[in-house]
């Protein structure tokens, strides 16, 4: 290969790379955040909903609304369920009670002493049923 051959390769190497850069990511992201950060990672909402669904004892369905013109799929960024209203609440007081009195754990890291859904809902909607 030549020399001059070799730049030229090179360029457009580089110009591909940086194109991409700005192609949209396949990865939709979600559009309705409001308690969690906006830049979550797709694999860390799905951990974060997971823990609701067994802390609760429930589906996916308990707090998210189905498409209006496909029942069969879900519309989770839709706010229609009251529970999930209920939910973003329940977040909120989550994160105060272990930001004001489990400080010292957290500063350490420490995650086993903190509260969690799971902490009063142990499997149930209701947590005193
Ligand atoms: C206990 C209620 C609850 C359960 C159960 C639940 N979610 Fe959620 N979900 C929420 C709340 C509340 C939000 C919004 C969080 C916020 O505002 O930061 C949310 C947000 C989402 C979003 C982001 C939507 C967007 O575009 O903004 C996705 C995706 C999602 N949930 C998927 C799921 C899946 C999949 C399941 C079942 C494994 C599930 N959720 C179970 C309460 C729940
Ligand atoms: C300090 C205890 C406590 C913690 C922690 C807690 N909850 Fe609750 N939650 C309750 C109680 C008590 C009720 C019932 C309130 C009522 O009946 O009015 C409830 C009710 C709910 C409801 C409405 C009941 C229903 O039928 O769906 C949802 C949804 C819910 N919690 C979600 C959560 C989620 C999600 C978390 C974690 C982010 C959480 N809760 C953490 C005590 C707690």
């Amino acid at each position: 290969m030549n020399y001059k051959k070799t730049i030229v390769l090179g360029l457009l190497a580089c110009l591909t790379i940086s194109l991409s850069a700005f192609m949209p990511k396949a990865e939709p992201k979600a559009k309705n955040l409001k308690v969690l950060p906006k830049n979550i990672s797709k694999e860390e909402l799905d951990k974060v909903m997971d823990d609701f669904k067994l802390a609760l004892g429930v589906r996916c369905s308990h707090c998210h609304a189905s498409m209006k013109d496909n029942p069969r799929k879900m519309d989770f960024a839709s706010d229609e369920k009251p529970e999930k209203e209920i939910a973003r609440d329940m977040m909120r007081m989550t994160a105060k009670i272990n930001k004001k009195y489990f400080h010292k754990a957290l500063a350490e890291g420490k995650t086993i002493t903190q509260i969690a859904c799971v902490t009063c809902h142990n499997g149930k909607t209701e947590p005193a049923k």
